[in-house]
């Protein structure tokens, strides 16, 4: 267990709304920040992060806890990862006996062996039994630099060259497996994942490889290969080539769409350029690549799935805060065979020609349609005010509707009005599908605590005890010889109930922090809501006994209590009518 003195430093210096404004964009709202939330999609914000009791809470989806938690869920980390990432994030060294648990030890058995495999592809590329991989490489253009840059490699053409290998080295099957670098056959045995594959490392920004992509040179099976996600490795969030794009230092970003092109690209002297791993682009991906840049380019392919993909993306990065624009080439189907067809100079070209995410759009609004004839004009027009309603700027807005209404010689009035009036159209149904989400939620969702619908007056007083406690620690011993955890009704709030005592039993400083090695993300959303739903209105002595008294008189065997009664219905109805209402006046004015 780590120290609360450890907690308390580690806390102090990773503050939340200063770690969460790395993720996201916080509005101050009075003491507290709003954002949209990370953790599910919404335009208008309602994830509030409380500075007092440094936690966060989502209205929206119930995420929430302390910043430990938001950590947690975003990286996707395991408790003790998430402390791990803090401590190094302000510089804080890990106390000794939290160094070493088990699944730190596999993750570094797993990084060993792929940089021994990844050594092991690289000496086969260079054996001379296996020439024809190094002229396949050739034939595609790439310098003996590049290859040694990338660490490009070969995987022989054999069921167990590199497990033999790494066996030898005294990795066990296990440990093989956990990598991924083998898989299990039919008949129980194990054998190399990649075989006869030209070998591409993916290298994460401290330098460790955390997976390979695999292309085939010739013969059957998927043109790549790539590693699925092992514990070192969630391809969702990582980027191939970050480790280069990273250092280029550039405000810019170009995104491509594979291994070849990013390797080409670079190679013609653009360090800046990433592509995601055999997947579309991730919204994890998209708040990665804002960490290091503010503009992205992006190189898809010139087929209509790129185009149909560069739309996509273009939203997704959007909503990461990044302004995209889009390159136009024509003649080669890809940025690798561009470069080689045209040249680097050309393409650095088509770089600086680069459109905006808007004039792509338009564009692309005038695909398959005749715009000499009428209908054609109309439809074409009618697809741009769809574009133009997505433009959040005013004054983008305007230029881009004079622009088009000049062009095509229309009343700029008429489709100006239009593209407000969908506007309009759209914040009202977007408003209307929160409302309803939240409705929804509060009405049936709770799969934390699946017995508080079946309880309702009981999970109320309960929820009420537990942020008593939580507020008032040093009621702990009167609530305690009242009410022992067994009187609890509802076993989530028992099991909160329990470890929340003996946290403050046990520390002399306890905060929220306390409960995240006993809670999972979702559970500590649940614990969240009990106390930001309590915060503002402290709940008295005379409150905390009505509590007691509830759950006293509860009678646990009793089946007609465990439906709900009217009362409790209407009860439950009417919470719901008032919670939505002060939702509303939050986050709708
Ligand atoms: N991809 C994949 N599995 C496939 C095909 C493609 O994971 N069976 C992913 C790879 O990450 C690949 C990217 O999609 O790099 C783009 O695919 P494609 O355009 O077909 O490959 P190129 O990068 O152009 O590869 P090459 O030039 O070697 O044909
Ligand atoms: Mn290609």
């Amino acid at each position: 267990m780590l120290s609360d003195d450890f907690l308390y430093q580690l806390k102090q210096s990773n503050r939340i709304d200063s770690v969460m404004s790395s993720y996201v964009n916080l509005h101050r709202r009075g003491r507290n920040y709003v954002c949209l939330c990370p953790f599910h999609s919404e335009k208008t914000p309602s994830c509030t992060v409380y500075t007092d009791t440094d936690s966060f809470y989502c209205f929206g989806c119930g995420a929430g806890g302390d910043v430990i938690a938001f950590i947690r869920r975003i990286e996707n980390l395991e408790y003790i990862e998430a402390v791990k990432f803090l401590a190094e994030r302000a510089g804080i060294p890990m106390p000794e006996d939290a160094k070493d648990n088990e699944y730190s030890r596999l993750k570094t058995k797993i990084l060993e062996i792929n940089r021994s495999a990844a050594r092991f592809f690289y000496n086969s590329l260079l054996s001379k039994n296996n020439e024809k991989a190094l002229r396949y490489l050739a034939s595609r253009g790439l310098s003996p630099n590049t290859i040694k840059k990338y660490g490009i490699g070969y995987a022989p053409n054999n069921w167990d060259s590199l497990k033999t290998h790494l066996l030898s080295q005294g990795y066990s099957e296990e440990e093989l497996l956990a990598a991924a670098v083998c898989t299990r056959g039919r008949n129980g045995g194990i054998y190399d994942l990649f075989r006869d594959r030209i070998m591409f490392p993916i290298i994460d920004l401290r330098g460790n490889v955390i997976a390979f992509g695999g292309r085939i040179i010739d013969g059957s099976g998927p043109k790549y290969l790539n590693s699925p996600d092992t514990p070192v490795f969630k391809k969702s969030r990582n980027l191939f080539s970050l480790n280069f794009a990273k250092g280029a230092k550039s405000e810019r970003l170009i995104l491509a769409e594979g291994y070849m092109d990013v390797i080409s690209i670079n190679q013609a002297g653009f360090e800046n350029v990433v592509a995601t791993l055999g997947t579309a682009l991730t919204s994890e991906q998209a708040r990665l690549m804002a960490q290091y840049a503010k503009e992205v380019i992006i190189a898809y392919d010139s087929d209509g799935a790129g185009q149909q993909a560069t739309h996509r993306a273009i939203n997704i990065l959007g909503q990461a805060g990044i302004n995209t624009k889009i390159i136009k080439m024509e003649g080669a189907k890809d940025p690798d065979e561009y470069i080689k067809k045209y040249g680097a100079i050309r393409f650095k070209v088509l770089l600086e020609n680069s459109g905006g995410a808007i004039a792509f759009e338009l564009e692309k609004c005038r695909a398959g349609i005749d715009i000499e004839t009428e209908t054609g004009k109309v439809e074409y027009l009618k697809r741009c005010v769809q574009v133009l309603a997505d433009i959040s700027s005013p004054i983008e807005r305007e230029v881009y509707i004079s622009k088009i209404c000049s062009e095509q010689n229309v009343s700029k009035e008429i489709i100006k009005a239009q593209t407000e009036a969908l506007i309009k159209k759209r914040i009202n149904t977007e408003k209307k599908l929160e409302t309803t989400a939240i409705f929804s939620r509060a009405q049936t969702q709770d799969k934390i605590n699946p017995e508080a619908m079946k309880f309702l007056k009981e999970s109320k007083a309960e929820a009420g005890l537990i942020a008593y406690l939580f507020f008032n620690p040093d009621k702990l011993d009167y609530v305690l010889s009242k009410l022992p955890p067994e009187k609890f009704v509802t076993s989530f709030n028992k099991k909160v109930y329990e470890k929340l005592a003996n946290i403050i039993k046990n520390s002399h400083d306890f905060s929220l922090s306390s409960l995240n090695s006993e809670f999972d993300v979702d559970e500590m959303g649940k614990i969240s809501e009990i106390i930001v739903k309590n915060k503002d209105i402290a709940i008295s002595e005379k409150e905390a006994d009505d509590y007691i008294n509830v759950l006293l008189g509860h009678k646990n065997n009793n089946a007609a209590n465990s439906d709900l009664s009217d009362e409790d219905f209407i009860n439950l109805v009417n919470e719901i009518k008032k919670s939505q209402h002060k939702m509303k006046g939050d986050f709708y004015e």
